[in-house]
């Protein structure tokens, strides 16, 4: 077999020059670069923003940036930015919006904000010999990473805990220091694993220092200083709630809502395939406020879906029941943002989606994105049990398809109104243009 031809020192190159190579390698066509250049801003400090988030950039890749108005969020109107790919997200979410806002809005609640880091390590002596000189290794821990602390505790900040584990079940010999923190308005990502690395810095040293250490004992083996993206103890709460009069004006027709809406929730915890895709249902909105905000939407994801298998088999992340002759709706789900540093205030428009939002703290964040997550799940469990979810999708689907052509407004809208209640497909919008033309 030939060896695959690799190139190297690539990042080193300029950025016409690997587009140039990229041309050649691929067999692109020659006008590619100029396609590339013309989704560059044309102000020149913005693009350099841009351009320095990512290693090889090669042009800039557009998403809409949208807004949906009309959230009432713990008595407060407000209007979430939203960058989605997804056409019937954002009309969702206001739909969402709208309708709660008409029956008291989003309540939410901060269930916590603690993050977590570990320091994984391996060591031969007694397990027990550890655990009982830990009280002492903490002390030079928190005495060494003082210098990197001190800020974050003057903003409130800080560690809030540390525990050493014995975890042979895990590898053998193997250990972790697990770390809790407070992060004030920062996601904290690079603070914890600062933190993290310089504690397996000194634990390495205080072993290798401890005279009464036998020599094996003075080996710390560090495998790994990082956070935890897992983060149940930095969680919120989202409801909304309202009589069944206000869910739906013919009584009859609200209370089979309310229980088709209450049986859609139940499925999805208790069936895995249903879960999943209810489950992605709210990513849908906390996706587009997170990615809008600058926010690290893959972290959060990760989270929030290992919180769904928390009692060992995956589950939808909203709760819904009618008590009292009210229906409510609710979702509690972990998150870990930040409102300072990073994308949030690099990126010109996540600066712009934050001055949208009332630049808001950090937990005032981490509410919004759990109503943008209830939101677009109300929205498409109400659509599911109702109208199924075709009906928006395909108005959505249609005007993506109407825009491959080049129509003018009257054409566009009467082809809307001819597809009002027709099969939408690419063929049948082309069949019906090349009769309609
Ligand atoms: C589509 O993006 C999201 C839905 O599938 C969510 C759901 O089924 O609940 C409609």
């Amino acid at each position: 077999m030939t060896a695959p031809k690799l190139i190297s020192g690539f990042s080193k190159l300029d950025s016409g020059q690997k587009i140039q190579w990229l041309v050649e390698t691929m067999n692109l066509d020659r006008s590619t670069a100029d396609f590339f250049k013309s989704f560059e801003l044309s102000d020149k400090e913005l693009q350099a923003v841009i351009a320095d988030l990512s290693e090889n950039h090669l042009s800039n890749f557009h998403l809409p940036f949208s807004v949906a108005p009309n959230f009432l969020v713990d008595g407060q109107l407000m209007t979430f930015p939203l960058v989605t790919e997804e056409s019937s997200v954002v009309a969702a979410l206001a739909k969402a919006a709208g309708f709660w806002a008409k029956r008291g809005g989003f309540h939410t609640e901060i269930i916590g904000t603690e993050k977590k880091g570990q320091l994984h390590f391996c060591w031969k002596g007694a397990p027990e010999k550890l655990v009982g000189l830990f009280p002492q290794i903490k002390k030079q821990l928190l005495d060494e990473v003082a210098p990197l602390t001190k800020n974050m505790e003057r903003r409130g900040g800080g560690m809030t805990a540390i525990e050493l584990k014995y975890l042979p079940e895990v590898l053998p010999n193997y250990f972790q220091v697990d770390v809790s923190f407070e992060t004030c308005d920062a996601m904290g990502a690079n603070f914890i694993n600062s933190c993290l690395e310089q504690f397996g810095r000194s634990l390495k040293n205080w072993a290798q220092n401890n005279e009464a250490f036998q020599a094996e004992e003075k080996q710390v083996e560090i495998i790994m200083a990082i956070l935890s993206n897992y983060v149940p103890n930095s969680r919120v709460k989202v409801l909304v709630e309202c009589s069944l009069e206000e869910l739906e004006t013919d009584p009859m027709q609200a209370r089979q809502l309310a229980e088709k809406l209450v049986q859609a929730v139940q499925i999805s915890q208790r069936d895995v395939s249903r879960a999943v895709t209810h489950n992605k249902g709210i990513f849908n909105g906390v996706d587009a406020l997170a990615i809008a905000t600058g926010n690290d939407f893959r972290a959060i994801e990760s989270g929030a879906h290992a919180y769904a298998a928390r009692n060992g088999s995956y589950s939808g992340l909203s709760e819904a029941g009618i008590l009292d002759g009210k229906f409510w709706f609710s979702l509690e789900m972990p998150l870990a943002v930040g409102v300072l540093g990073g994308v949030t205030r690099l990126h010109p428009l996540a600066k712009v989606a934050m001055k949208i939002l009332g630049h808001p703290s950090a937990r005032q964040l981490m509410s919004y994105l759990a109503v943008a997550g209830l939101a677009s799940n109300w929205s498409a469990v109400k659509a599911l049990v109702t109208t199924g979810i075709q009906q928006g999708h395909m108005k959505m689907h249609l005007s993506n398809i109407l825009c491959s052509f080049s129509l003018s407004d009257e054409q566009k809208q009467a082809a809307r109104l001819y597809f009002q209640d027709r099969e939408v497909s690419f063929s049948e919008v082309q069949k019906y243009l090349s009769e309609h033309a």
